[in-house]
């Protein structure tokens, strides 16, 4: 049984980190305000030279570090982002170039906040499918390039960052219970318009900025997140108690808690990462997880669930021994 092994991963930010109180400066809001509905505390900001593409080749070269790979044993790389350096070629093939593992398989995957469960889930078919036997997989974003600067519901909530995972196909009995074991994906057009951007190549001819009914999102996030859990948890055969971790899509904290507390599992067992990064759509959850594994909070062995929620509307949710 051929199962994808995560063995490393490495995370990116900007250099520049602005406070809520340094937004305020610039619109109608406050610390207390942004704090209270979110819990986000600080996010980190692109300045020049800094790219979807440059923070994405950072946060791989730590991967691959971490794990102990050389970037030539890379075949796959998928890249997750809504934020690509150019409308194409795809910003996966500019990593790889920067890389230097030219000549295997690099592609982008859209799915914005769900993107990196969406890049997982593709990699690791195609690891078990025996298409490359090691894979990147990335998240990474400046979303405060689509962000409208003068819409406070919106721009106090997003950063930019990377982050990334090296996959390992093995082949084993499955005796150890390590690697992927389960994950669902799900997607529904009919709430595009809840949660979009007012532009694009064929539309507009223009890149376009993000636009978002914050308080709808938030009711459809809740249920279709303890939904899409249940579904990972019934797949695997294991109870919502055995979950060590969860690494979750840092969109807002109390969809955290809320997200906890459906699964009736304590708030700890969260990995909380949107205080400091704010919303960094497909890469929060690579972000948090390499938080959490390089603070020695995930361990050999742990049983960890990702799971994310985003535009289009899609979501989904994956469990991983590792
Ligand atoms: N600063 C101060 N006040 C603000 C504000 C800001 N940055 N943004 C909005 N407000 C005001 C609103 O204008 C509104 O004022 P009003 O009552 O006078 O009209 C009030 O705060 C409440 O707004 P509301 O949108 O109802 O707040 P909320 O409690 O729903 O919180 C979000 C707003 C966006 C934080 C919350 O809905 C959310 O997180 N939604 C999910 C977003 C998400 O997860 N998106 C990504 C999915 S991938």
């Amino acid at each position: 049984m051929i199962r994808s092994h995560i063995i490393g991963s490495g995370s990116a930010l900007p250099a520049k980190c602005v406070s809520n109180a340094e937004l305020a400066e610039r619109v109608d809001t406050t610390d207390e305000w942004i704090v209270e509905r979110t819990g986000i505390r600080q996010r980190f900001i692109a300045g020049e030279g800094e790219t979807t593409g440059s923070l994405a080749t950072e946060a791989a070269r730590k991967a691959l570090d971490d794990a102990g790979v050389d970037a030539q044993d890379i075949g796959l790389i998928v890249l997750a982002t809504a934020t690509p350096d150019q409308t194409f070629p795809a910003t996966a093939t500019t990593v790889q170039h920067a890389l230097g593992c030219n000549g295997g398989v690099a592609f982008d995957v859209q799915a914005v906040c769900s993107g990196f469960l969406y890049a997982m889930a593709t990699a690791d078919a195609m690891l078990r499918t025996g298409m490359a036997r090691r894979a990147l997989v990335i998240g990474a974003e400046t979303f405060s390039r689509i962000l409208d600067w003068e819409d406070r519901t919106t721009c106090v909530l997003f950063g930019d960052g990377a982050g990334a995972i090296v996959l390992e196909a093995r082949d084993g009995d499955g005796t150890d219970g390590a690697g992927i074991l389960a994950t669902r994906l799900h997607a529904d057009g009919a709430y595009s318009e809840l949660l979009y951007v007012d532009g694009g190549p064929s539309t507009t001819g223009e890149v376009g900025k993000l636009r978002m009914k914050g308080r709808e999102v938030f009711r459809h996030a809740v249920v279709n997140l303890a939904e899409v859990l249940g579904e990972v948890l019934d797949d695997a055969g294991i109870v919502a108690s055995e979950i060590d971790w969860i690494v979750p899509h840092q969109a807002n904290l109390r969809i955290l808690d809320a997200t906890a507390r459906k699964l009736g599992l304590p708030a700890e067992r969260m990995v909380v990462t949107v205080g400091d990064h704010a919303n960094t759509s497909a890469a929060s959850v690579p972000l948090a997880f390499d938080v959490a594994r390089k603070d020695g909070r995930i361990k050999a062995g742990d049983l960890v669930m990702f799971e994310a929620m985003g535009g289009g509307f899609t979501w989904g949710a994956s469990l991983a021994r590792m």
